[in-house]
């Protein structure tokens, strides 16, 4: 049997994007596979962040994916900084990366930008921290967005010069994609939404007139009609397609699109009804979970030393191949 690793950021307002291009993926994976998932804490150090909040971020966000449909009975959720093993084999696998490799990265060259002002040692080893998080559980499936992809070609890369160097030890792992795997911010049809980027995404906490708010405001048309859909019409119609569980709606409105009669104000409507509908559920079980913080606390307890216990069983080896820790 395979297994999955995952991760996210916990960076405030996970967003429609991250469920529809990952969370729900993972939902469903759990069933399939053994799986690990975990809230990458040490990942979201790489960018200015205030510590006074980041505890309770790090909950928020395991709220949240526990909320989304996480099942602590299936799947072993945690926080990555509560295995600190990760960080040690990011410094074993960084000694086999090449710097080339990480300076092509196109999240660096965007961080990078976006953050001139600290372009830290830590964002550009960021993608061997990653590999780390997968390669300490053998994964071989990891369900992400598409933005996530090159990062696993990297991790992969990796995982055979580490096999090369030092004799088999790690499979290679594959990224698992959905119809979502790129959802587009509202606000800008042509770049990813974004949590960095206000007014780009829903969060799946927003309230439902924040909600529709957020999709009045969506671009639909950014320049001259081709003939084509235009990149804001077609995020709107996945989103749809996504969170109309039936499908009814979707197939009147994209009849009304083909049929030139579809106003667009309609479908954004409908998007906005459909995500209120299904995200309700999971805004109630979140607010639940926040509300017994000893309750998380528990489940993320037990899931660190799950986790810890094969994270070690990974290291025991990795010493052994890499000619690490004996006193002798
Ligand atoms: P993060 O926190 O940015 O995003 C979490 C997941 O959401 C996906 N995603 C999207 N999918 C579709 N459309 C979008 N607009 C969109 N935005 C984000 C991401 O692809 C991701 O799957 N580096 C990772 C976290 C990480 C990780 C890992 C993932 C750390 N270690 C090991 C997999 C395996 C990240 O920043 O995700």
């Amino acid at each position: 049997m395979g297994r999955i690793f995952s991760g996210i950021q916990p960076t405030g307002g996970v967003h429609v994007g991250n469920y529809v291009g990952a969370i729900q993926n993972w939902v469903r994976m759990q069933d399939e596979m053994e799986s690990f998932f975990c809230i990458v804490d040490y990942h979201a150090m790489t960018v200015p962040y205030d510590p006074s909040d980041f505890r309770r971020r790090v909950r928020e966000a395991a709220a949240i994916n526990l909320a989304a449909g996480l099942d602590p009975a299936k799947t072993t959720l945690f926080v990555q900084s509560h295995v600190p093993e990760h960080a040690e084999l990011a410094w074993i696998l960084g000694c086999v990366t090449p710097l080339g490799e990480l300076q092509r990265m196109t999240q660096f060259k965007d961080k990078a930008r976006q953050h001139a002002e600290n372009v830290n040692a830590g964002l550009l080893n960021y993608p061997i921290l990653m590999a780390a998080d997968i390669l300490i559980y053998k994964a071989d499936t990891v369900p992400v967005g598409e933005d996530q992809v090159q990062h696993l070609e990297l991790a992969r890369e990796i995982a055979r010069r580490f096999n090369g160097t030092f004799g088999p030890t790690f499979p290679e792992p594959q990224p698992r994609l959905t119809a979502g795997a790129r959802i587009m911010a509202l606000t800008d049809p042509e770049s990813k939404m974004s949590k960095s980027v206000p007014g780009s995404y829903v969060a799946l906490t927003d309230p439902p007139d924040e909600i529709r708010r957020r999709l009045r405001r969506a671009v639909t048309d950014t320049g001259p009609t081709t003939g084509e859909m235009s990149p804001g019409v077609r995020n709107l119609f996945t989103l749809l397609e996504v969170f109309d569980a039936q499908g009814d709606t979707f197939r009147a409105l994209r009849r009304a699109y083909d049929e030139g009669t579809l106003r667009y104000v309609e479908l954004k409507d409908a998007v906005a009804e459909h995500m209120i509908e299904q995200l309700r559920p999971i805004r109630e079980r979140y607010e639940e979970l926040v509300a017994h913080p000893d309750r998380l606390r528990t489940i993320l307890a037990e899931g660190a030393d799950r986790a810890r216990r094969v994270a070690r069983t990974t290291m025991e080896e990795v010493y052994e191949r890499t000619g690490l820790r004996s006193r002798a």
